[in-house]
């Protein structure tokens, strides 16, 4: 099993519109069964709510859902609870790395987006802005779905 955590900041807002995309994508493929996905936030304020109306809207207007998923906050035993943990931007990736070290891969987001412009995803909770960060999502998620393809081909599930 590949086990995917994004962060961010108030798990209300990017991690959990990434969360969701990712989990559709994962789904369509068939690949439910060898691919889990969660998301969490380095602060607290926002623990167990749903997802922003922002996101809820953006992830509706696509038909994807953001069933069962509710804010919560990164523990340190999610480092190695994790192969890959992908921040959203580089302050939440700075505050990850202060948590410690674990067997997860700790990256960001942006390096999964061809031609970045910025090395963070905005944060639509101040500009407002979801259908950017949409697109953002959108694009990354498709590059970690390819990339983690070549990771299950390298390594079948055993017969
Ligand atoms: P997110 O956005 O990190 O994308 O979930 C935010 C949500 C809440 C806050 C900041 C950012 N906040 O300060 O409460």
């Amino acid at each position: 099993m590949i086990r995917i955590l994004f962060v961010c900041l108030g798990n209300i807002c990017r991690s959990p519109m990434a969360e969701a995309v990712m989990r559709h994508l994962i789904e369509r493929e068939g690949l439910g069964d060898r691919v889990s996905v969660d998301s969490a936030g380095t602060g607290s304020w926002h623990i167990g709510e749903p997802p922003h109306a922002g996101t809820r809207r953006a992830l509706a207007r696509r038909g994807i859902s953001w069933e069962g998923i509710r804010a919560r906050r990164i523990s340190a035993d999610d480092l190695d609870a994790f192969d890959y943990i992908i921040c959203m931007d580089t302050d939440n990736r700075r505050d990850v790395e202060r948590i410690g070290r674990g067997r997860a891969r700790v990256m960001t987001f942006m390096e999964l987006v061809r031609d970045a412009r910025s090395p963070d995803v905005p944060d639509p909770y101040y500009s407002g802005n979801f259908e950017e960060v949409y697109e953002l999502v959108e694009k990354g998620c498709e590059e970690l779905l390819r990339r983690i393809r070549e990771e299950l081909q390298e390594a079948p599930a055993a017969p």
